[in-house]
């Protein structure tokens, strides 16, 4: 298949380009996009066959549904059996932005979509190329992040060009995204407003709204057997090909800790990845070590961090040691991707 790739303007989109977008995704086709988190791989909503076809290019499994993207709150409506009221706030106050909630879904909602769950997540993305392509398409735009399934999300169009050249229709390049870690997942369906996984609208932000909102457990426990309760949490996911460990607990004993490991492991003749922090980088001297941000700018950090895992797999390291966060705020999303990265290998020292 052929892969058209546009250059376009991230902040003040050509419309031209959008329109050819718009085209494409009318026709069932597939289209990469920039939105504020990561790059998404579009296709019409309501068409199964096109949504299909996202499951294939990606080899997604079908047990795991996918998020709507709507360009106005008025969208939602036709989409879902009901609006709660809590809903309506959080629409209100973070929409458009990295903040997917959870509906019971109404009938025109595709099960593939779903994946036979009778809830549908949907979310209006803060980004102007995605905006305005779901603008022109006329149609709810499903999107899961744009990468081969398991590897770390894209956050620029090189990404989408590595994982899924040839097997979709187009990418829009609009140059790196912005927060860089996944949107917030929020189910309103449950007695327990409850978040599925953290993202860029931290649970400490929604609780000045609905106070009674709380993390699923699988997010904060270590124990891998509490099963987590969307789908897509239970894959190792965001996955480098090398094996991967966190470690946790007093920046010093971190260091001390990678040190020892990174020592062992060359002494076996791997090739050891560091991922460090700015604060931290210059005290390690084996291995590759790439700074993934500053401490004091976990903003930073969960920018950098899907693209610093894949730069460890162009580097070919064995195995990565890498530094953890503190949890709470954009730390508690951090975190809960290097978990998912190290398939739950988490050291606390
Ligand atoms: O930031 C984002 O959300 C990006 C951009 C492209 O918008 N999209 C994204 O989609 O991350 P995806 O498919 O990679 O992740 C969607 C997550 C999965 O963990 C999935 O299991 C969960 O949302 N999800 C979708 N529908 C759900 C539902 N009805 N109930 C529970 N979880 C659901
Ligand atoms: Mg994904």
């Amino acid at each position: 298949m052929e892969t058209k790739i546009l250059r376009i303007n991230p902040l003040n989109p050509e419309l031209d380009l959008i329109a050819e977008g718009a085209r494409y995704i009318r026709k069932g086709k597939l289209v990469a996009f920039p939105t504020e988190t990561v790059y998404g791989l579009g296709a019409n909503g309501l068409d199964e066959e096109a949504v299909k076809n996202i499951f294939i290019a990606k080899g997604r499994p079908q047990d795991n549904p996918l998020i709507l993207h709507v360009s106005k709150i008025d969208e939602v409506r036709p989409l879902v059996k009901s609006i709660p009221e809590e809903a309506k706030i959080l629409m209100e106050e973070f929409w458009p932005g990295p903040l997917t909630i959870i509906f019971e879904r109404s009938s025109i909602v595709p099960d593939i979509i779903t994946a036979g769950l009778n809830t549908v997540a949907i979310r209006m993305p803060n980004h102007p190329v995605a905006l305005e392509l779901i603008e022109a398409s006329g149609v709810p735009i499903a999107a899961p992040s744009a990468n081969t399934s398991g590897k770390p999300s894209p956050t620029l169009a090189e990404h989408v060009i590595e994982d899924l050249y040839g097997k979709i229709d187009m990418i829009l390049d609009g140059g790196p995204t912005g927060v860089g870690l996944e949107s917030t997942v929020l189910d309103l369906t449950t007695d327990v407003p409850t978040i599925l996984r953290p993202g860029g609208i931290t649970l400490e932000t929604i609780r000045h709204f609905i106070p009674n909102a709380e993390l699923d457990l699988s997010i904060i426990s270590s124990n891998e057997k509490i099963v987590p309760k969307s789908p897509g949490q239970k894959y190792r996911h965001y996955a480098p090909k090398a094996k991967m460990i966190v470690f946790t607990g007093d920046v010093e004993n971190i260091v001390e800790a990678i040190k020892d490991r990174a020592k062992k492991y060359e002494m076996e003749g791997k090739k050891v990845g560091i991922m460090a922090t700015e604060e931290t980088k210059d005290k390690y001297s084996q291995g590759s070590v790439i700074s993934v941000g500053s401490r004091k700018m976990k903003g930073t950090i969960a920018r950098n961090l899907f693209n610093t895992l894949r730069k460890f797999d162009e580097i070919g390291v064995d195995i990565i040691l890498s530094e953890g966060v503190e949890m709470g705020q954009i730390g508690t999303a951090i975190m809960n991707r290097l978990k998912k990265a190290s398939g739950g290998n988490i050291i606390k020292v």
